[in-house]
């Protein structure tokens, strides 16, 4: 089967590299000659270091599979299009209905969107039960995760051959109900949120925030480092477009101190200052390793972030499995939040939740009523 990436930047070069090394020919199609010269540019040195990494025979024979072209009308032959572009709705609508010309009535198209309706993309399209979302992380060459979303229009059947498909590319597929944010960016948002809040009310500075998260929670990077590395133009708009999409849900509020980041053009590490200055020698603020501090700080992230997954599981967003599937491989979280839950037990989870709520009176703060249900009994997820 040939595959059409649309869009040539980070996530679409790094999609047409996993299709082409699962063997399919590849047409990687963008309106930006410069970025395609770029992507083929790099492609090319990746593949030149997978090859002397012994991971495969030949960069060459993986190179020959591609045709990087300026015009849509390369993608006539495709039997499937995965669609990488800027995340902006009503862009995404116009090539959806322009490449729906050039193609056959088999093909299908998938959308790399983070955070827009699938739905709504699918409504652009004169045969809509073709389209679903295709969801891959950053870099998708290492990063396992796929998400599928089909729309409310797809064609059921298209949800198993994706699945199969993600399969055979060495992928690990999870299915999503289109929400705004699928899983993981849905689940994951109170990491940055509570975070940012918390450094907000000045119950601890940036670093002994980070601190208390890896040291007490496990994870691979805390917060602000985290935000700084993924970069404020992304991760801020996630959080706004999520904010947003939930009709303003006030557990999904964007902040200020983020947003003036991003304003200031203050992107993170690639722009050498964020939350921290990458300026070399400037060192990091110590963290106060109060161990009392970093546990209540660790316990208030957690607890927020496993009553969200609690809620997704709630709501039907996705299965258990899928749920601990996806914050486990799609942002390397060190244990599912479900998972995380039974071994805290749901009962001390929601006594920690509502003495938020209690503390707050804000709806941001709501325990979601599975979790409440749990409690009883304290059941197990998993
Ligand atoms: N970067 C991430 O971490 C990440 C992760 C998952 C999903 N996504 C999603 O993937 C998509 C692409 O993100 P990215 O980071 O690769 O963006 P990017 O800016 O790196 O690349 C986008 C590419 O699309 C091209 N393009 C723009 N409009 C076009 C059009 N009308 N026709 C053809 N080409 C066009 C641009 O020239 C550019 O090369 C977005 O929807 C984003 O939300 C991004």
């Amino acid at each position: 089967m040939i595959i059409g990436i649309i869009g040539s930047g980070a996530m679409g070069a790094g999609i047409a590299q996993v299709a082409a090394m699962a063997g399919h020919p590849v047409i990687l199609y963008d309106n930006n000659t410069m970025a395609l010269d770029k992507a083929r540019k790099s492609l090319s040195a990746t593949l030149i270091k997978i090859q002397e990494k012994g991971k495969i025979p030949s960069a060459d024979e993986v190179l020959s599979r591609f045709t990087f072209a300026d015009k849509s009308d390369a993608f006539a032959g495709c039997g499937l299009i995965i669609e990488a572009i800027v995340e902006k709705l009503e862009i995404k609508k116009a090539v959806f209905s322009d490449v729906e010309k050039v193609v056959g009535p088999e093909c299908i198209l998938a959308s790399n969107t983070s955070s827009l309706s699938i739905t709504s993309i699918a409504a652009s399209c004169s045969l809509p039960a073709r389209v679903l979302g295709l969801h891959f992380f950053n870099p998708a060459p290492l990063m396992a995760l796929v998400e599928i979303i089909p729309a409310i229009q797809t064609e059921p059947s298209l949800i198993s051959l994706a699945k199969d498909l993600m399969l055979k590319w060495g992928k690990i597929p999870v299915i999503a109900k289109d929400t705004p944010g699928f899983i993981v960016n849905r689940v994951a948002r109170p990491f940055y949120g509570e975070a940012i809040r918390i450094y907000e009310e000045g119950i601890a500075d940036m670093t002994t925030i980070d601190w208390a998260m890896t040291e007490f929670g496990k994870f691979k990077m805390g917060p602000f480092t985290l935000m700084d590395y993924i970069g404020h133009d992304v991760n801020y708009i996630v959080t706004e477009t999520v904010f947003q999409s939930f009709f303003f849900d006030p557990r999904y509020k964007p902040s200020f101190s983020q947003k003036r980041l991003l304003e200031a053009g203050w992107l993170g590490r690639k722009s050498g200052k964020g939350f921290y200055n990458y300026a070399e020698g400037t060192p990091l603020p110590a963290p106060n390793q109060d161990p009392e501090l970093g546990k209540a700080i660790s316990e208030r992230i957690l607890v927020m972030l496993i009553n969200e997954a609690v809620d997704a599981l709630h709501l039907g967003v996705a299965t258990a499995s899928d749920l601990e599937t996806a914050m486990t491989k799609g942002v390397n979280y060190p244990c599912g939040l479900l998972k995380w839950c039974d071994n805290l037990g749901a009962d001390k989870c929601l006594e920690k939740l509502d003495s938020l709520y209690h503390e707050y009176h804000e709806d941001r703060y709501r325990a979601s009523a599975l979790l409440r249900k749990q409690a009883v009994g304290n059941k197990n997820f998993v």
